[in-house]
Order: C-alpha cells, then sequence, then structure tokens
C-alpha cells in the first residue's frame, strides 16, 4: 500500500531518518520501490540528467506530468512528490493552484513541491487551503540559478544564513508538510531541523536533517558533467555501461553477436522446403 503523509511524519517522530530520491522513468522508479526507498521526487533535476540541459530552466509542467505519469504507474509503495517547474508557479496564487491542481490529477502524485521562502508563503498557504500537500524547498533553489550566479551555498554568513531561517519558518507557517534544504552549511541545517516542526529533508545539508534526498544519478554514478560535492556514489555504473556498450560494439563489428543462444532456430524439414521453393 502507498505510504501517506502520516507515515511520513510518524518516521519523523520515530527519529527514523528518510532517504528520499529522485526518479523519472519505470526503471529508476520500480528499482527505488523495491529497494524500500519510501519518497520519491520526480525532481526538476531531470532537466539535467534526462534532458540534457544545464539546468532545471527549460522544464515544463507537461514534462513533470509526464514523468509523474510513469512514476506513479509503476510504484505501489512509495510517497511520491512532483517538483513544481520554474515560473508553473510564480506569476500568481491563481496560476500556482491550477498548476499545483494538474500535477495532482494529471500526474496523480501525493504532493507538490515548489522552491521559495518568505514571499512564497501565501502561495503556499493557498494551494495548502486547497487541500495539496506542499514541501518546501529554501537554500539553494536551482530554478534561481541565474540570480544566485550559479548553483552556490547558500547561508554562508549571517544575514543569509539569518533569511535561510526565516524562509524555512515562513514556508512551515504556511502550512507545507516537510521542507528540502539544499546546500547549507551543516550546523545551519541543524539549527533549521531544530527550530522547526516539520521534517527537514536535506540534499548537502548534513546529517542532522530528518532525511536525505539524492538524485538518482548522482547517487549510481551515472552523470559524469558534473559531480555535486555532496552526492556520494555507491557505485559508478556509467563506467561499467559503456564498457559493456563497447563489448557489445565490438561483437557485432566482429561477428561474434548474436550467437546460437542469443538466435531462434527452426526445423530442418520446414528450411528443406523453403529452400527448394521459387521465389
Ligand atoms: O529536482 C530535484 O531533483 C530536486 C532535489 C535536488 C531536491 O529538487
Amino acid at each position: 500500500m502507498r505510504l501517506t503523509i502520516r507515515d511520513i511524519q510518524k518516521m519523523v517522530a520515530d527519529s527514523i531518518p528518510i532517504p528520499m530520491l529522485t526518479a523519472y522513468d519505470a526503471t529508476s522508479a520500480r528499482l527505488s520501490d523495491l529497494a524500500g526507498v519510501p519518497m520519491i521526487l520526480v525532481g526538476d533535476s531531470l532537466g539535467m540528467v534526462v534532458q540534457g540541459h544545464p539546468d532545471p530552466i527549460p522544464v515544463t509542467l507537461e514534462h513533470i506530468i509526464y514523468h509523474c505519469q510513469i512514476v506513479m504507474r509503476v510504484t505501489t509503495r512509495p510517497f511520491v512528490v512532483g517538483d513544481m517547474p520554474f515560473m508553473s508557479y510564480n506569476v500568481s496564487p491563481e496560476q500556482a493552484i491550477h498548476n499545483a491542481a494538474r500535477l495532482m490529477q494529471e500526474g496523480r502524485v501525493n504532493a507538490v513541491k515548489m522552491e521559495g521562502g518568505e514571499y512564497l508563503a501565501p502561495t503556499i498557504a493557498r494551494i495548502v487551503q486547497s487541500g495539496i500537500p506542499v514541501m518546501g524547498h529554501v537554500g539553494l533553489t536551482p530554478q534561481s540559478v541565474n540570480k544566485l550566479g550559479g548553483m552556490r551555498l547558500q547561508g554562508k554568513d549571517v544575514e543569509s544564513a539569518r533569511q535561510v531561517l526565516r524562509d524555512a519558518k515562513a514556508v512551515q507557517d504556511a502550512g507545507a508538510f516537510a521542507i528540502v534544504l539544499e546546500a547549507i552549511p551543516a550546523p545551519l541545517a541543524k539549527i533549521v531541523t531544530e527550530k522547526l516542526v516539520i521534517p527537514t529533508i536535506g540534499i548537502g545539508a548534513g546529517a542532522d536533517c530528518d532525511g536525505q534526498v539524492q538524485v538518482f544519478h548522482d547517487l549510481l554514478g551515472l552523470f559524469e558533467e558534473f559531480v555535486p560535492r555532496h552526492a556520494k556514489q555507491y557505485i559508478q555504473l556509467a563506467p561499467l555501461i559503456r564498457d559493456a556498450i563497447s563489448s557489445y560494439v565490438a561483437e557485432v563489428e566482429g561477428r561474434q553477436f548474436p550467437d546460437e543462444d542469443h538466435s531462434f532456430s527452426m526445423k530442418e524439414d520446414i528450411l528443406a522446403a523453403l529452400r527448394a521453393e521459387e521465389v
């Protein structure tokens, strides 16, 4: 049975850390479900790891809905959060409610995530009041990469650390059920986690958050273009895959593949009859 917000809250109440992972397609989603991941994020990081862009800006609501549908189709247990893409919630609260509703109705996810702090709180409040669970996201907010001047650590000096705290508190007060803390110093994430009652899910935010979130391709060493410092590669699949594909190329070129084990045979009498036929 699919986990609910109450299950996630119970994990935190029981001091069980939450391992969240992104997934975008049937393979990544199925494997994550089978491995026991309780929370999946269909993140706009798909802009980088699936679509090949340098940042998530070109990802559209239609893209996210498409990937959410796949992930929901093939998973049974994880609580699935769909990421609201760039500018799909910043124009007005009405636009945000409309698009969050599309993600729920068409993508069939269990909650939506959006980036932003104090300024976004009134929008989050409206969406939550409409019955849609919202996960917040503060610290490094990749959709603002152009404003931030790169994917940089946030909250390093006292003023920006205070802003991260204010943002997190505003998101909680607006009714978010959980919040992502991305790329902030670990001691700041600890303070935020201590001051909030909702679960904090860290990425590049140290060990004291209530849970962690990682990008599927980073965790498995599939994305070689850029490896963020906070990403631990539990396996390096990219070189293994490259080697396997090179072997395939060499075997086809050397006429070693396909061999008998990977081909279908026919009965000799049928073959003889076919050979004898005029065409
Ligand atoms: O899109 C994404 O994968 C995310 C995580 C990095 C939190 O927002």
